[in-house]
């Protein structure tokens, strides 16, 4: 399996790409547009500089793992010849299915599809394809050249070979899969999110202020970053889109998201994509920095 198809060039599908490319693969990193497609590549180049910077890698490696990536604009073309595509467009649910069930109709027969996505089912999106035992969630962790974990979503259908399959290639990329089944959240999101709403609504209840929260649990429980810090970082629609997920997927009350994460989407506050969420990032040097401590 060295021909590996990745869509989508933003945040995740470019760490995906730059990833598999580093361990030798033959990537084609595949978006809907050349101006998408550039940046993900500048972004690889401005992560490997980072890397020889810090004496991880080699000039040389960077070239090997610039020159192991191709990008395409057209799907059908991009997936001929790949033996695994894993998918890291928008998160949305329709989009998704129009493009698994495109990568069903031009992929080779055998191939695996894997998704990165961060809460849409993995039985849902398999059931539009005619290969559900090969329809696979794989979801690295921001940002993923650094990340460890990528945890392993099995479908109701996924079957053991396509598990040890992936399995066995995420081993190959040096990091840790960990085996998960397919419930909202899985296992990351199911925990990570119900803290973040908790610091939300402790906050919105006047317990304590932003840096506070953030400092208890920074230096209380020795987190690298509070949870609001997180959040502005995740992306505060994000946030909300995954609890919205989980309320909606387990009918359970505990998922709610905090009516002050509403508020905030509602009025524009993301995090540090929009410039200001529970931080202020307007001046560009500090949501750089912000970004760099996770680099
Ligand atoms: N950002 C994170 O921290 C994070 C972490 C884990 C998983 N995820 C998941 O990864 C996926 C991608 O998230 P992201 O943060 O990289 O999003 P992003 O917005 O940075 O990038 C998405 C890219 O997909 C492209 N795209 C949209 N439709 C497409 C299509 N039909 N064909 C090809 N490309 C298409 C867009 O042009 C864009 O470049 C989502 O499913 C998300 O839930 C994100």
């Amino acid at each position: 399996m060295k021909n590996i198809a990745v869509i989508g060039a933003g945040t995740m599908g470019n760490g995906i790409a730059h990833t598999f490319a580093q361990f030798d693969y033959k990537v084609q990193l595949i978006d809907l547009s050349e101006n998408s497609l550039k940046k993900g590549i500048a972004t690889i180049t401005k992560n490997l500089d980072r890397m020889i910077a810090k004496g991880r890698i080699t000039e040389e490696d960077k070239l090997r793992t610039l020159n192991n990536i191709n990008t395409c604009t057209s799907l059908q073309e991009g997936v001929k010849y790949s033996s695994l595509v894993v998918e890291a467009a928008t998160e949305n649910l329709e989009l998704k299915l129009n493009i698994f069930k495109d990568l069903d109709k031009f992929c080779p027969e055998g191939a695996i599809l894997a998704s990165n996505t961060s809460s849409i089912s993995i039985t849902q999106i398999a059931a539009v394809t005619s290969r559900p035992e090969m329809v696979i969630g794989m979801h690295f962790m921001n940002p993923v050249p650094i990340m460890k974990l990528v945890e392993i979503i099995k479908g109701y259908n996924t079957c053991q070979e396509t598990y040890d399959i992936v399995n066995g290639i995420t081993e190959k990329l040096n990091k840790t899969p960990v085996e998960v089944n397919d419930y909202p959240g899985f296992v990351a999101n199911r925990i990570l999110m119900p803290m973040i709403n908790e610091a939300i609504e402790t906050l919105y209840n006047g317990v304590a202020g932003v840096q506070e929260i953030d400092t208890v649990m920074k230096l209380g429980m020795a987190h690298p970053m509070g949870p609001l810090q997180l959040a502005d970082f995740i992306g505060l629609d994000i946030c909300l889109s995954i609890l919205n997920v989980m309320y909606d997927g387990f009918k359970n009350p505990k998922y709610a998201p905090c009516p002050l994460l509403v508020n905030m989407v509602s009025a524009g506050k993301l995090g540090i994509k929009s410039g200001e969420g529970f931080y202020d990032y307007s001046g560009s040097r500090r949501a750089e920095n912000v970004s760099k401590q996770f680099i």
